[in-house]
């Protein structure tokens, strides 16, 4: 795991928008793994401006998003179908037809999941997958106690799970009790995890995830099996970490971020 430390959020995030444009300037026809959440709000707002600035062209990318809430449909202002063409597809220019996420209202929800990974199989795989990280330590919404090698499936959600989206519902009633997600084993598979965490109510289970034991109780933890997981993290998401000063010499060190370094710098 590369663990890079970042001054503040908004320098945070850019690394994270910076990282896609990268990719898909390389690569047209990217396969990119979204996430949803408040956490992804600023790498979205980024990579919108870079697309209306700079011209970054979404028309080749695919895209396959981490999961969706069961049972609620995509006009639902709940649904991360909802929440995806609002704070980013109706902004850019992806194609309807490239763009995926589970569907919640499916009548045979396991039938859909294993038309999900079959729809990612036969787009050759996950290129990058964008992260966020739940305070139970889930990514995407594989809860504590999730198989590490789970596939995409229907899972229920933890009561730690429904206080945290309670806000994103208008109520902890209103949070939907179960979800499709991609399984850790789906993550596991995308060439590039980049997992984004931000504030100091994650510090605990950043650190728990990433200098913690391998433990489906942090499902998140699993990334350390991965060959090539980049976590970026702003110094209040890091404030636990044991290895801080090592984090913020990487990004500042390793040629592997030079470009990087010198944008940041202008
Ligand atoms: C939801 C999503 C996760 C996301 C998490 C964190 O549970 N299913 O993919 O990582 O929320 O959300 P936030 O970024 O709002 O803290």
């Amino acid at each position: 795991m590369e663990v890079i430390l970042r001054p503040s959020a908004e320098a945070a995030v850019r690394l994270v928008a910076r990282i896609v444009a990268r990719e898909l300037r390389a690569r047209p026809n990217l396969v990119l793994g979204l996430a949803t959440g408040r956490t992804m709000e600023g790498v979205y707002r980024e990579l919108i401006r870079l697309h209306r600035e700079e011209g970054l062209d979404f028309s080749r990318c695919r895209t396959f998003n981490l999961d969706e809430y069961a049972g609620v449909p995509p006009t639902d202002e709940r649904s991360f179908r909802h929440w995806m063409q609002e704070h980013f597809f109706r902004h850019v220019n992806l194609r309807p037809e490239n763009v995926h996420l589970p569907d919640g209202m499916a009548p045979d929800l396991e039938a859909e999941c294993r038309r999900y990974e079959e729809a990612i199989r036969s787009a050759g795989g996950v290129d990058l997958q964008l992260l966020g990280i739940g305070v139970a330590g889930h990514i995407g919404f594989n809860e504590p106690l999730s198989s590490l090698q789970s596939r995409t499936r229907v899972k229920a959600l933890t009561p730690m799970t429904i206080r945290q989206n309670a806000a994103w519902c208008g109520g902890e009633e209103r949070v939907p009790r179960r979800a499709v997600t991609m399984g850790v084993g789906t993550i596991l598979e995308a060439r590039w995890c980049v997992l984004l965490a931000l504030g100091s109510e994650k510090a605990e289970v950043v650190a728990r995830a990433v200098e913690g034991p391998i433990t489906s109780m942090v499902p998140a933890s699993a990334l350390q099996l991965h060959p090539r997981c980049t976590v970026i993290l702003d110094e209040e998401a890091g404030g636990r970490l044991a290895l801080k000063e090592y984090c913020r010499w990487l990004f500042e060190n390793e040629p592997e971020w030079d470009a990087f370094r010198r944008e940041d710098r202008p």
